[in-house]
């Protein structure tokens, strides 16, 4: 009786009580410091250009690691279908090596995103590599024993390989889901300012030639004046909200950029298009123009 009043109190009626296995490893430090020395590396190592933001999706405009990954998961699943329903095993070979092959790709694309994250981000996904480095190393042998004609290990160490891969899956989804790593952080922007003009500054408080941060109602812009010309983004980048005023300008093909501080995503100022990843989805742009008594306002540029 007791012990019901206990839990009870623990866990308020109709609630679930909350595990927090992923919480606990966003928090832990035992391995920061191999961490940061391998994203470093991975950085030094791609340096800037167009390989990495092939691997980060930026010709597509969304992070290219998700899709990948789900191929080569949609085989591993495929493959116990097949062995659990007694397919042809050659059909299930196929499909298992189908699956491995897609691992490197998505693998490749998962490390460059990982390496730009942050520490909290970056632990969770270190063990969700692990656990896909197992998953590939089950799947292999798996394919080894099938190949060799051992048939009925073959499939054990493929049912073992999918518990791994399934593990990985979960903390890609913590990722992705909770910590937000490969969301667009500048999508709500839109949505918190209302249709129409909106004043925002006068013109002659704003510095020339460099980026401030100026607020309107809910959001941070980023503010450029270059003469009479006055340029807004959305200042939290897109990639993980970085301030995008305290950036440098940078010109690329002959039009004026800005660089986030926090880790080198470049957008064209004149519509936010992203030129250099890791962020894929654009910064949101306004419009702006000044008014006689030299007020500025803006409005998203979509809304015109
Ligand atoms: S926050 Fe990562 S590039 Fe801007």
């Amino acid at each position: 009786m007791e012990e019901t009043v206990q839990k009870g109190a623990r866990y308020q009626r109709g609630m679930l009580p909350k595990v927090d296995l992923t919480g606990r490893l966003e928090r832990s430090t035992a391995l920061d410091r191999p961490i940061r020395a391998l994203s470093r590396a991975i950085r030094e190592k791609l340096g800037k250009g167009v390989l990495r933001d092939l691997l980060h999706g930026v010709p597509t405009g969304a992070p290219a690691h998700p899709p990948m990954a789900t191929v080569t998961l949609g085989c591993w699943v495929a493959t116990a279908v097949l062995d659990a329903t007694g397919a042809d095993p050659r059909a299930a070979r196929t499909v298992l090596a189908t699956g491995l092959a897609g691992a490197a790709p998505a693998a490749a694309a998962g490390i460059t995103d990982w390496s730009v994250l942050h520490i909290e981000q970056q632990r969770v996904g270190f063990a969700h590599a692990l656990a896909n480095i197992g998953a590939v190393t089950l799947y292999s042998g798996s394919l080894a024993l099938r190949l060799a004609g051992r048939e009925r290990a073959g499939r054990l160490l493929a049912y073992a390989g999918l518990g791994a891969a399934s593990l990985g899956g979960v903390l890609g989804g913590h990722l992705a889901y909770r910590q937000a790593a490969g969301a667009n952080h500048a999508e709500q922007v839109t949505h918190l300012v209302p249709l129409g003009w909106h004043n925002l500054c006068e013109l002659k408080d704003l510095p020339e030639g460099r980026p401030v941060a100026r607020r309107l109602g809910y959001i941070d812009l980023f503010v450029l004046r270059t003469g009479e010309n006055v340029t807004i983004l959305a200042d939290h980048c897109s990639h993980l909200a970085g301030p995008l005023h305290q950036g440098r300008l940078v010109s690329e093909d002959g039009t004026t950029c800005v660089v986030c501080p926090w880790h080198g995503s470049t957008f064209r100022l004149s519509d936010g298009k992203v030129v250099h990843g890791p962020a894929t989805a654009p910064q949101p742009a306004f419009q702006t123009r000044i008014r006689r008594d030299g007020v500025i306002q803006v409005r998203p540029a979509q809304h015109g």
